[in-house]
């Protein structure tokens, strides 16, 4: 994991210059929700394009109070809420406000690539622990004997990209009682809640009693509602906590566009059904790849959220590592992906590989039927 370009850019950047179908970056070909395209025209026209409140539009913050007690039970007040340039900017903000330098930070690999430069970047020393495939469980014992005198806070993803797995209550408990004894914040990046697909509950570290007071849950509209271009996210918290990280947003972005935050509030407030067809949306794709490549001979891991699969390279007759085997596929199969092992700092896993499905079912048939002839073609 280096600060060079990322991997995504990396994997788009072949696939445009070639006929490559991009199954890497997780961007939707889909049609958008016309319903928050509207809701950005008005927005745009009839609504402000001056500076909004710095912590955000009101409208907003109380619009993702009520879309959380809707889905998740959470009892949030406004002043809790931070929205911010989308997810990324929020995990910056809250590294930034809460690291303070020569603090460790627990971070859980495999891990989305923004989180270590942010902790350097705010003097903090990452330290890792690994979830352990195939089901990509998280060990307690080994995230309890990483925890040293000078860990300040244990950075969680869940649902976790790129595994497409979510920590069950049981083990956010467990975590809320190290971090209550050895006082510790939980900042927990939950941008794909709103993508899970067989009835799992997702569960915030703040509907665990234990976490409440310190854990932050950072979010973005951009995958709610697939607009991923829309960078409007948040960063949720107790209010001690919330000050700290607005204190810092402050001289990150100052404030975020006005009217994508007014549609984003209009979005959220289309209710809970129209938010579960949308995700239903991508239902069809996945069962769509998933039968494709298992028919295929593929063989996948499970997985109940995010809009990607992992298939399991040596289980699937590869016997190459994750990121050459990639490599091929996009200049030999004409199919972009994403090696698991660019979602690792150190000690990475190498036999997975990252398929996107937030496509249309004419781009996934396509991909598949490559991905069918790029496996007859390794075994023959
Ligand atoms: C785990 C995770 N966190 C954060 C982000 C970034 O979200 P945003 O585009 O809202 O900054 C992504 C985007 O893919 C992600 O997968």
């Amino acid at each position: 994991m280096t600060q060079g370009t990322t991997i995504f850019e990396r994997m788009s950047a072949l696939c445009r210059n070639s006929d490559a179908v991009n199954l890497g970056q997780g961007f939707p070909d889909l049609p958008d929700p016309p319903e928050l395209i509207e809701a950005a025209r008005r927005a745009l026209v009839d609504r402000s394009n001056q500076y909004p409140p710095m912590r955000g539009l009101a409208e907003l913050r109380a619009a993702v109070c009520t879309y959380y007690g809707q889905t998740q039970g959470l009892a949030l007040d406004p002043s809790e809420v931070i929205v911010t340039s989308g997810a990324t900017e929020a995990l910056a903000a809250s590294i930034l406000a809460l690291v303070e330098p020569g603090d460790e930070v627990i971070c859980v690999q495999p891990l989305y690539d923004a989180y270590v430069p942010l902790i350097e970047r705010a003097g903090g020393i990452p330290v890792f622990v690994d979830l352990k495939p195939p089901a990509w469980d998280l060990d307690i014992g080994a995230l309890a004997e990483a925890i040293t005198p000078r860990t300040a806070m244990i950075l969680l993803n869940t649902p976790n990209n790129p595994t497409g797995t979510m920590l069950p209550r049981a083990t956010l408990e467990a975590i809320g009682q190290l971090a209550e004894a050895y006082d510790l914040i939980v900042l927990c990046d939950e941008v794909w809640e709103g993508m899970v697909f067989d009835g799992t509950p997702h569960i915030s570290p703040l509907a665990i009693p234990s976490l409440r007071q310190r854990s932050v849950k950072v979010s973005s509209a951009g995958k709610i509602f697939s607009l991923t271009g829309w960078k409007i996210g948040w960063a949720v918290a107790a209010p001690e906590l919330a000050e700290r990280i607005a204190a810092r947003h402050q001289f990150l972005t100052f404030t975020t566009p006005t009217p994508l935050q007014w549609a984003v509030a209009d979005g959220l407030s289309l209710g809970r059904d129209w938010l579960a067809a949308h995700a239903a949306r991508y239902f069809l794709g996945r069962r769509a790849l998933i039968k494709g490549l298992t028919e295929a001979g593929y063989s996948l891991l499970p997985a109940s959220a995010t809009w990607f699969v992992t298939v399991d390279l040596a289980a699937s007759g590869f016997t190459q590592e994750d990121a050459v085997v990639a490599e091929r596929l996009v200049s030999e199969g004409g199919v972009g992906s994403i090696p698991v092992s660019a979602f690792y700092a150190q000690n990475p896993q190498t036999s997975y590989l990252r398929l996107c499905f937030c496509k249309t079912a004419e781009t996934l048939t396509e991909a598949v039927e490559r991905l069918a002839r790029f496996r007859v073609q390794q075994s023959g």
